[in-house]
């Protein structure tokens, strides 16, 4: 008999194991970065958070057969949060979403000052690729191996991807965007570093092309739907059950709240979601995890 996956427990599991790799990460920067910025880093990097692209990653990293699930692809898939994690001090700061409140505490420039807060994201950038680069190593890919991982990396976070769909975002300001142009902020400022998690974890196991392009397109799925549904959770929700303040609406966001509506934004997260597990199922790739990830990314409260 087939027993429903308890993806409570595998969070809470995984999550726990990711928390290890970025404590390492951080620990790491010992002694190479001036003491208060390693501080401010840390604030941004270990006050919590889902963990969401780390545990994407060892899970396609598991779907293409990875074998390796130790310590050394929690470090590879610790990378993406470092990225994830430098892109929200830096989206907190008041030149850009001007916010005090995130994960339910001061943002790191409340906490830390915007100097150090800049200085500690900056930093993170190099500290993420360089990660990706060693954990690989350890991990025993080869060198074109190794070079793909990082550059999916760097892709994702630069300006065709998530620099990129943060500048779209601020640009878009108190006007509102057409459909493609939405796609296209929501698809490069958040959907760039999901698909990335897979195709890290898809291009460390070694995994055949039609594998790499079915947890790419599922990726790229489930991308898309994760910042509607950020969008849906940011119109509906409280501060204290988000954690965060201010809201879109206060800085005059165009989102899909703001373009479509509630009842459409909501459907098209929820086609986004049964399109990454039909790509999944074309492609062959049986993850019942991953499935369970995709209907978190809309049925999750923060
Ligand atoms: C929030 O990301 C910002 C977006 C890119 C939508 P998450 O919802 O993954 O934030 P945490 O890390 O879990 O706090
Ligand atoms: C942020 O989008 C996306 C990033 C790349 C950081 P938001 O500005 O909507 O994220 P939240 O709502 O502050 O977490
Ligand atoms: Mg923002
Ligand atoms: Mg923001
Ligand atoms: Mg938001």
């Amino acid at each position: 008999m087939k027993t429903a996956f308890d993806l409570e427990d595998y969070l809470a599991a995984e999550g726990a194991r990711v928390e290890s790799a970025l404590a390492r990460s951080v620990e790491a920067l010992h002694g190479r970065l001036d003491e208060d910025v390693r501080l401010a880093l840390g604030h941004g990097v270990l006050s919590g958070g889902k963990r969401i692209r780390p545990i994407l990653c060892v899970t396609a990293y598991r779907a293409a057969g990875g074998t390796a699930c130790d310590e050394r692809i929690y470090d590879l898939a610790a990378s993406l949060e470092l990225i994830h994690a430098y892109s929200l001090m830096h989206d907190d700061l008041p030149c850009m979403d001007d916010a005090e409140l995130r994960r339910g505490k001061h943002t790191t420039h409340r906490a830390h000052g915007e100097d150090l807060t800049t200085r500690a994201g900056a930093a993170l950038i190099p500290a993420a690729a360089l990660q990706a680069w060693t954990a690989a190593e350890a991990m025993g890919c080869d060198q074109a191996t190794r070079a793909r991982v990082v550059r999916a990396l760097m892709e994702a976070a630069g300006g065709g991807g998530m620099v990129g769909g943060q500048w779209l975002d601020l640009d878009a300001e108190g006007r509102s965007l057409g459909a493609d142009e939405l796609d296209g902020l929501h698809r490069r400022k958040t959907g760039a570093l999901l698909t990335a998690s897979l195709v890290m974890g898809a291009e460390a196991a070694g995994a055949p092309p039609e594998v790499r392009a079915s947890l790419q397109g599922y990726g790229r799925a489930i991308g898309l739907a994760f910042q509607i549904a950020d969008d849906i959770l940011d119109a509906t929700s409280t501060v204290e059950a988000l954690g965060k303040h201010p809201s879109d609406a206060h800085l005059e966001k165009s989102t899909y709240v703001s373009v479509y509506g509630l009842a459409e934004a909501e459907r098209h997260a929820r086609a986004q979601v049964e399109e990454a597990c039909g790509v999944l199922r074309d492609g062959g790739v049986e993850a019942p995890a991953l499935e369970a990830l995709a209907r978190f990314v809309v049925d999750r409260q923060h």
